[in-house]
């Protein structure tokens, strides 16, 4: 499997910090010190995850010197779809992908690394040729604008990558996937229902979502303590060290997890690709848009070694090493 283009896109409007203290009793400094964040993007009601997610897909297919005709499967990872039942189909529709199946796969922040390890088994299978893997979310649908402790760490935006088979050489060096539901309370984004009788005795629940709740320590300590090891697993399975990784590739959550992380590593923070400041946390957006912002300005270049890891709502965690390019 090798990578043959990534894209990215955010929707129009980006806010502040000092936008944001206009909404909640925050400022600039607190939001910046606490997180790293600068400012995010957020989707108008105009805007739809499936358009902005076309968007980046469009970039990565034209990177790849494809088109959406030779797609065989697009993948969405996102936990805000559209459309309860996937938007995977729409994205297809937008792009004119018509022979490519597709499906929406729902892991948080981790999906894009769920995405590519899903992806590189059909490749690997040899049933799929050609994949377009999308990480996109709009949080900002789901966030509750009177919770400072949590409105001011998301954003929304999409990033895509091109997956090609490439027999001659397997560019996934290594991965391990994790999850843990015992402690799936730490963050949540959970269906709220409302009994309604049907029938005498029949009754069925209809509803909504809460907001996302999130207790920050908890998400903080589980980040900082399953991200450093889930890494090092899958570096070992590469028969990598730490030492040989060119970039360290993070879910851009919080600056705070991603230094402490590094530090765990013994990665230098000029090896550490950080746009947080200017996204904020945009869940399975973040790792394809940092890959595609940094591989734009030519940073990461053909061959280099990359260890990304995702972690998140489940709780989920995640990690893949990979080469960029063909
Ligand atoms: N502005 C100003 N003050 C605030 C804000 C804010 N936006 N948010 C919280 N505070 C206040 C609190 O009310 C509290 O005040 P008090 O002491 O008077 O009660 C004080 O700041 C400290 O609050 P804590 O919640 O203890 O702050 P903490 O130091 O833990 O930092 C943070 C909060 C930044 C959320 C931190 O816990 C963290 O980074 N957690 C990880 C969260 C994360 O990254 N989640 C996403 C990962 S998973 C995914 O991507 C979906």
């Amino acid at each position: 499997m090798a990578i043959a283009g990534s894209g990215s896109a955010t929707p129009k409007v980006a806010l502040d910090n000092q936008d944001l203290s206009q909404i909640v009793e925050t400022s600039d400094e607190w939001i910046r010190t606490r997180t790293g964040i600068q400012q995010r993007y957020v989707a108008s009601p105009e805007e739809s995850l499936a358009g902005v997610a076309a968007q980046a897909a469009e970039r990565a297919i034209a990177m790849a010197e494809t088109t959406s005709a030779e797609i065989d499967l697009i993948l969405l990872a996102t936990s805000t779809p559209d459309d309860l039942f996937g938007s995977a189909s729409q994205i297809q529709s937008l792009l004119g992908a018509s022979r490519a199946v597709a499906f929406d796969l729902t892991a948080a922040c981790s999906g894009f690394i769920f995405g590519l390890v899903t992806a590189s088994q059909f490749i690997r299978t040899g049933v799929y040729q050609n994949v377009l893997l999308i990480g996109a979310d709009l949080l900002s649908r789901w966030t509750d604008w009177s919770d400072r402790r949590t409105c001011v760490l998301f954003g929304d935006g999409a990033g895509a990558v091109v997956l090609q088979a490439n027999p001659e050489r397997d560019r996934l060096l290594g991965f391990e996937l994790c999850s843990d539901g015992t402690h799936n309370q730490s963050l949540n984004l959970t269906y709220q229902g409302k009994s309604q009788p049907l029938l005498k005795d029949v009754s069925i629940s209809h509803g909504s979502y809460y907001p996302i709740t999130m207790n920050g320590k908890e998400v903080y300590r589980f980040a900082v303590a399953k991200v450093p090891e889930v890494i090092s697993k899958a570096l070992f399975r590469a028969q990598l060290t730490a030492e040989q990784v060119d970039w360290l590739l993070l879910h851009q959550a919080n600056q705070r997890i991603m230094d402490a992380v590094a530090q765990r590593l013994n990665i230098s923070s000029d090896r550490a690709i950080s746009n947080l400041a200017k996204y904020g946390n945009t869940s399975a957006a973040s790792i394809p848009l940092a890959l595609d912002e940094t591989v734009r300005q030519e940073t990461i270049q053909p061959g280099d070694i990359i260890a990304a890891s995702g972690f998140g709502a489940g709780l989920t965690w995640g990690a893949a090493i990979f080469q960029w390019g063909r």
